[in-house]
């Protein structure tokens, strides 16, 4: 049977534009390729966890504005259960505002609404939604407290923590927490901030991981944009190559990597493939513009595979 999945993280609208090249500080770049979209890394994990066969749960809080109705209805179109989410009167998901270059790399900065409000305290009082599942995946656009809460509980009801630490608090993890995170998937700026070691190809890679699974990650994946991922599994180190693709927009390939790793591992996939089937389906995903609307289908991912 397959394992449930329960997401936390934020849930955000993408207000997402295209334009040649970004601008620099105090400058301003006219484009006339402007999109909104799904995105949130928790709500874009849980589209792709379900999308991609993962029995998958929600728990956040989001506003009673038409964002939250959109990208709550969105999910469960994809058969998130979001029975869970907490609804806040007179509050607004959160907002992300996307730059897109021609090469299809991003900037982002966003502000969380309403997932931010989801304290250590809603965790406990509302422990009861982690039952019946058996992988917490979690990122980082919350209250670093909460996600803290959030892996203890997980860990106490035995579950698997899967986390993207994205963005890297200040101050780093928790050395305690980092002993509860069975996989952790860092890109290379949130694994150099983890580290201190500049992560630049697959032998900084490796470097940075030694450090990461000294702090106590069972499993440290590293993820490197268009150098592919780097992990260690059972002493055997995987460098994963990236698949050959026309990126146009890189917007949600590690949310798109780590949603996918999720699902096949519910699934009850090896770890090996599961890091093969979530490189391809990243990958996939560079080639669409948004965030869940980049999100590959099964069959997709299968035949590229
Ligand atoms: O990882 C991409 C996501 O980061 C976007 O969808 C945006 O909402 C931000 O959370």
């Amino acid at each position: 049977m397959a394992k449930r999945i329960l997401c936390m993280g934020s849930i955000n609208i993408d207000l997402t534009m295209f334009m040649k090249r970004m601008p620099d500080v105090g400058e301003s770049v006219v484009t006339d390729n402007f999109a909104t979209f799904p995105g949130g890394k928790g709500g874009n994990q849980a589209a792709v966890a379900a999308t991609l066969g993962g029995e998958v749960r929600y728990f956040t809080k989001l506003g009673d504005d038409v964002f939250s109705a959109e990208l709550t209805a969105g999910l469960k179109a994809r058969g998130v259960d979001m029975s869970r989410v907490i609804t806040l009167p007179g509050d607004t998901a959160g907002v992300a505002m996307i730059r897109v270059d021609e090469q299809g790399r991003n900037s982002i900065s966003f502000t969380a609404g309403a997932n931010a409000k989801l304290t250590p305290e809603d965790v406990r009082a509302h422990q009861d939604a982690f039952d019946g599942c058996d992988i917490l995946l979690i990122t980082m656009e919350i209250q670093p407290a909460t996600v803290y809460e959030a892996i203890r509980v997980a860990r106490e009801k035995g579950m698997t923590v899967i986390i993207d630490p994205s963005p890297v608090p200040a101050g780093g993890i928790p050395a305690d927490i980092c002993r509860m995170i069975d996989y952790a998937k860092p890109n290379e700026t949130e694994a150099e901030t983890l580290t201190g070691v500049p992560v630049r190809d697959m032998e900084s890679a490796a470097v940075a991981y030694e450090k990461l699974a000294a702090m106590g990650i069972r499993t440290p994946i590293l993820s490197l944009s268009d150098k592919g991922a780097f992990t260690v599994l059972e002493g055997k180190p995987i460098a994963l190559a990236p698949l050959k693709v026309s990126a146009i927009d890189s917007t949600a390939a590690g949310d798109v990597f780590l949603g996918a790793f999720a699902a096949s591992l519910s699934r009850g996939m090896a770890p090996e493939a599961c890091l093969r089937f979530a490189n391809t389906a990243a990958a996939l995903s560079t080639t669409r513009k948004g965030a869940q609307s980049s999100i590959p289908s099964l069959a997709e991912v299968e035949a590229a595979l």
